[in-house]
């Protein structure tokens, strides 16, 4: 059986400046991130996607989910393209003798064209068992929100709502979140956002889904250098280590490898 952590070992106090230590647990699969080369806004080439693979090891993960956009407007990747790309990776991986494991499922945005693939019963990519992981755009409430949730979970999907601190329109509406969260809506925090990187209104609403204790699962959503750079922040930021005492599915997913 996997061990879920890395032991990165503890830096003395003299040997760093920074407020908190370095953990010495970090998480070791992550559900989301932008690493297949040239089919969205992330990695550009094989050559990025290897180097933030890299980093991203360094920073303790062993397993991944990929997820490239699905956009109707802007992505219009398919789960061919998605698996042809996946595959040309692992071989790259096996190449370069980077041990881990990755698999490749999508990041949808919650727009007409994914209402229309769930009414067609097309086929949706997913992780673990079944869970599917969705966006909204950034500054207004879809319309259809809730209405996407019912079909998905009708169908036996079990959604995944992708960085609800990066949203705007909750900001002033944590009841919209309470209730998501109530009806069985699974909530994925961006790591990054314990690190200040989406801004201060970000951190502080992902902070508060911690205490409150309502964060399922976290993910890099690694779609470049400053984001894997980022991720040593996160973790030795004060709320990294609240986030790791929560049940978090990432631990059930380690335990399937
Ligand atoms: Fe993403």
């Amino acid at each position: 059986m996997l061990k879920f952590f890395r032991n990165l070992g503890f830096p003395r106090k003299k040997e760093t400046q920074e407020a908190l230590p370095a953990p010495t647990q970090v998480l070791t699969t992550d559900i989301h991130s932008h690493l297949l080369a040239g089919i969205d806004d992330g990695a550009k080439n094989w050559e990025e996607s290897l180097a933030l693979i890299r980093k991203l090891q360094i920073a303790g993960y062993k397993h991944f989910i990929t997820t490239p956009h699905i956009m109707s407007d802007f992505y219009q990747n398919t789960p061919e393209i998605i698996t042809e790309k996946l595959a040309e990776l692992k071989e790259i991986l096996k190449e370069n003798q980077i041990d881990i494991t990755i698999e490749a499922a999508a990041e949808y945005y919650a727009d007409e064209g994914f209402m229309r693939k769930i009414e067609k019963g097309e086929q949706l990519l997913t992780f673990g068992n079944k869970y599917i992981l969705f966006e909204t755009g950034f500054q207004d409430k879809p319309r259809y929100l809730k209405q996407a949730i019912f079909d998905l979970q009708t169908s036996g999907y079990k959604p995944v709502f992708a960085h609800p601190e990066r949203y705007y329109y909750l900001y002033e509406d944590f009841k919209t979140i309470e209730e998501l969260y109530e009806i069985g809506v699974l909530l994925q925090i961006n790591l990054n956002s314990l690190a200040g990187y989406y801004g201060k209104s970000a951190q502080t609403f992902a902070e508060k889904l911690i205490s409150r204790g309502m964060v399922h699962w976290a993910g890099s959503d690694c779609h470049h250098h400053r984001h894997a750079d980022s991720i040593a922040v996160a973790q030795k930021s004060k709320f990294y280590p609240k986030l790791l005492s929560l049940p978090l599915l990432n631990f059930e997913l380690a335990k399937e490898k």
